[in-house]
């Protein structure tokens, strides 16, 4: 484990990543601090550094599902989507670390970089794609999606909710990649039994991990406790069960059913 911190080498390679800045430009970044109290602040700093390091960590998923749909034979549009979403990553681990230093600076923070992706565990190409791809589009990025607008609505920072705004705008896609990929694939039923029981494994520790990071603040972009469950659970049957049901993917009922946030 060593301390997360991130590195830009400028130049031309900056500009690459700037073509993504839209509606960015008006952040007043001073701003953010200004009208907080100290705790908030405090608060805030370790969501923000926490939130670039997941965009980091969703980067590598997206490198690896790339890779993976890759050996699998997918669409070529689709393969592209998701190493372009390396890139959306990549600039939202920026938003989310300027964010941190709006307030103050990063909060150390150890990872391990040399397991950012769990490796799947399925037969095969397609359906090693289809695991990373559950777990990370179907589950991942759905569930982020309204719990993102959830802080967001709390935020009480004009600039915090552009930053936000602007990387909803990106996750929503994340997750569509997820149904598209589905509806392309050929499974067989034991592949769809599978990725059902990933799918219920991830929806739980996605309650865990919600649980143990929503803050008992509200502001700055951080997910109130108070809020979170409601919102969480909704978001599981409505946006993640149901649709993986469409599809013939039934998440097992104990893997729902108790899910109170933690
Ligand atoms: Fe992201
Ligand atoms: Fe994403």
């Amino acid at each position: 484990m060593i301390e997360f911190s991130l590195e830009a080498i400028g130049g031309l390679w900056a500009r690459r990543l700037d073509k993504r800045r839209g509606g960015c430009e008006e952040i007043d970044w001073n701003a953010i601090a200004r009208e907080a109290t100290p705790e908030l602040v405090t608060v805030a700093r370790d969501v923000w550094t926490r939130s670039a390091f997941s965009e980091y960590a969703s980067g590598a998923a997206f490198a690896e599902i790339a890779s993976h749909l890759l050996a699998a034979r997918a669409p070529i549009d689709l393969i592209a989507a998701a190493g372009d979403f390396v890139g959306d990553e990549m600039f939202h681990a920026d938003l989310a670390s300027r964010v941190a230093m709006a307030l103050g600076g990063a909060v150390p923070l150890q990872v391990n970089y040399e397991k950012l992706v769990r490796p799947p565990e399925g037969d095969g190409a397609l359906l090693r794609a289809a695991e990373l791809i559950v777990r990370s589009c179907c589950v991942g990025e759905t569930l982020t999606v309204p719990m993102l607008k959830q802080s967001r609505r709390t935020a009480g920072s004009r600039a915090i909710e552009v930053v936000i705004s602007r990387i909803l705008r990106d996750e929503a896609q994340h997750a569509e990649l997820g149904w598209w990929f589905l509806d392309w694939a050929d499974l067989s039923d034991a592949d769809r039994a599978h990725l059902a029981v990933v799918a219920g494994s991830t929806i739980r520790s996605f309650g865990v991990l919600f649980g143990r990071e929503c803050t008992a603040t509200e502001g700055l972009g951080a997910l109130p406790c108070e809020r979170f469950e409601a919102t969480f659970l909704d978001a599981v049957s409505n946006d993640v069960v149901a649709p993986l049901a469409e599809r013939g993917i039934i998440v097992p009922r104990e893997d729902v059913e108790g899910l109170s946030g933690g």
